[in-house]
């Protein structure tokens, strides 16, 4: 097992594309390290520059106590698991495991033996003499975990692995893996354009725009402490409300009422409150006209008009709020943003 060091790489591919612009990157052994951003973000070549199939134009990759960096995929001991699984159409189910143990030339009664044992613990009895098309989306990507298992890598390196499954499979897949992960405590890079995935799963996240880290930190740090407006804007399955603001004499304004008091210099901010942090009252620092009801499960999002800003704001299913109507707003756990940065 193995820890995973990135220092100033950068990938520029062929027409000037700059996939990845100096990143630095440290992940520990045993971590669930998780890469979230938007599509073109350069996650996948980030991934695959780690495990080799791709060549950085500088910088360096070490995985434990290697440098890597020009070294093969088939070197490196990292197994990767792809958004389509990839799986040999034309084999079973127990072949496909072995492939990477065949590549050993490990004899073919010893992998096909230690091939059952791991699909056995990741429910796959019964299936071993299918072939792929006669497998579910779930069971498919149980057999590519399965295969990554079964070569002991120092590394996963997952790209959207749970992107083909339904709603309720990729959830039911999601814990599956986490629990696995746990259990073999293997370095795990997950890569996901779906944030709430990545908070669910991850110790730690790294947020990527453009080729760059925009953050790194814990699920609760990422969520709770957005380090930029990017980051605040991603991060959240209710967009984050980021308000113009000014601060005077360390009271932060929004629509010239005054939300909280903070050390920050004065000066024009962007004020971010999340809209589950926003209560709906009778009195509070802010007033406007309900807009919308968006009903989300247990609970609604309300966007209220105040003084021309939309303002979000996510009550309870027991609580009755209809559009037209008057309400006060009270936003907690103020975050200040300056020239796109946290400052407070
Ligand atoms: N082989 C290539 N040749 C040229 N440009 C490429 C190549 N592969 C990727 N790119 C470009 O590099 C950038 C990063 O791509 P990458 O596939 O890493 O993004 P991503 O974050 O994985 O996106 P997605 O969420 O859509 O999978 C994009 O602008 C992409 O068009
Ligand atoms: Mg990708």
């Amino acid at each position: 097992m193995a820890g995973i060091e990135i220092s100033a790489l950068t990938k520029e591919f062929p027409g000037g594309v700059q996939a990845l612009n100096g990143l630095d990157l440290s992940i520990a052994d045993g971590e669930f390290f998780a890469l979230l951003g938007p599509s073109g973000c350069g996650k996948t070549t980030l991934l695959r520059t780690i495990a080799g199939l791709e060549t950085p134009t500088s910088g360096s990759v070490r995985i434990g106590d290697r440098d890597v960096t020009r070294l093969p995929p088939g070197a490196r001991n990292v197994a990767m698991v792809f958004q389509d699984y990839a799986l040999f159409p034309h084999m079973t189910i127990e072949d496909n495991i072995a492939y990477p143990l065949k590549i050993r030339r490990q004899a073919r009664e010893t992998r096909l033996k230690h091939a059952h044992d791991v699909g056995s613990q990741l429910g796959l009895d019964g299936l071993m003499r299918r072939r792929p098309a006669e497998l579910s989306g779930g069971q498919q990507q149980r057999v590519a975990l399965a295969r990554a298992v079964a070569c002991h890598p120092s590394a996963f390196l997952f790209d959207e692995p749970l992107s083909n499954l339904d709603a309720r499979l990729r959830l039911e897949a999601r814990t599956f893996l986490k629990r696995l992960q746990r259990q073999l405590g293997v370095t795990t890079v997950f890569v996901t354009h779906d944030q709430a995935e990545a908070l669910a799963l991850a110790d730690r996240i790294a947020v990527m725009e453009a080729g760059r880290i925009r953050q790194i930190g814990t699920p609760r740090e990422v969520f709770g402490r957005p380090a930029n407006t990017f980051v605040a804007g991603f991060i959240g399955s209710t967009p984050m409300n980021l308000l113009p603001g000014v601060v005077r004499d360390g009271a932060v304004l929004v629509a010239a009422q005054q939300l909280s008091v903070l050390d920050v210099p004065d000066g024009e901010v962007v004020v971010g409150v999340r809209p589950e942090y926003v209560a709906v009252t009778e009195n509070g620092p802010l007033a406007g006209a309900v807009a919308t009801v968006e009903n989300l499960g247990t609970s609604s999002l309300v966007t209220v008009d105040v003084d021309g800003l939309s303002i979000g704001a996510v009550v309870p299913e027991d609580r009755e709020v209809e559009p037209g109507t008057r309400v006060a707003l009270n936003p907690t756990r103020v975050l200040v943003y300056r020239d796109g940065e946290l400052v407070s």
